[in-house]
């Protein structure tokens, strides 16, 4: 793969990162933050009645997906274990030139800044409702005794990384994920859905992000 990302500017103003070798996007070019906020925050951690949440995320790239379910944590006093999982940390002077912050006013500059330069492969406390651990494993590799009320799989597409749409990785995460825990991602291709439904998850296509027709959410009953 080719890890020489540059800084791209998205519909609603958010950065993604752009990788030329793959020609491929961290998010979706119609909207960073808006994409994230759609599939990962209004139908992934959001539909989880409980609190106290562990999340795990593939794919923790540039870490808008834990700042953007950091500050929805704070918001609602929820206690949230966080795992992300990466292949390639991205380095720091990157993440310091995206516009996260200034996008979304919401967003703590404190927690963004501890999300970044904490240590990986152990937890940390990022404020009282927020403990991340970011672990550089392949999702391929991962084994885990916590298990997990919703994950977001959010992986390069099928085009760019057919690897990680694997039916196998999604068998391991279905046996990683609670009773009435979920999978959400952005992706809603025929091949994926048929093979989460062959794993045992029951699955539900919903609107996509703008841009999007459609996304998935995949349900353990
Ligand atoms: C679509 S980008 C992630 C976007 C990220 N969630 C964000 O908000 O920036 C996909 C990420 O998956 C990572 N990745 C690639 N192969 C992986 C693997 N086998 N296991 C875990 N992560 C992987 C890539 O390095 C990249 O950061």
């Amino acid at each position: 793969m080719d890890f020489k990302p540059s800084i791209k500017t998205t519909k609603d103003g958010s950065h993604t990162l752009f990788l030329e070798g793959m020609n491929e996007t961290y998010h979706s070019t119609n909207g960073a933050i808006q994409e994230a906020n759609h599939v990962f925050i209004k139908n992934g951690i959001k539909l989880i009645h409980k609190t106290e949440i562990s999340v795990l995320e593939v794919g923790f790239g540039t870490g808008l997906n834990a700042i953007l379910t950091c500050n929805y944590a704070n918001e609602n006093s929820i206690l949230t274990n966080y795992v992300g999982l990466e292949t390639v940390p991205l380095k720091i002077d990157l993440i310091n030139k995206l516009n996260y912050l200034s996008e979304n006013k919401e967003l703590s500059k404190t927690d963004f800044v501890s999300i970044h330069n904490c240590e990986w492969e152990e937890p940390n406390l990022i404020n009282d409702t927020f403990i991340l651990t970011k672990m550089n494993i392949e999702v391929q590799n991962f084994k885990s005794q916590l298990k997990f009320d919703v994950v977001y799989y959010d992986a390069f597409g099928p085009r760019a990384q057919s690897e990680m749409w694997d039916k196998l990785i999604f068998k391991s995460l279905f046996n990683l994920i609670n009773s009435g825990g979920k999978l959400v991602t952005y992706c809603a291709m025929g091949q994926f859905k048929r093979d989460l439904k062959e794993v045992g998850f029951s699955v539900e296509c919903v609107p996509g992000p703008p841009g999007k027709r459609e996304m998935t959410i995949a349900h353990k009953e």
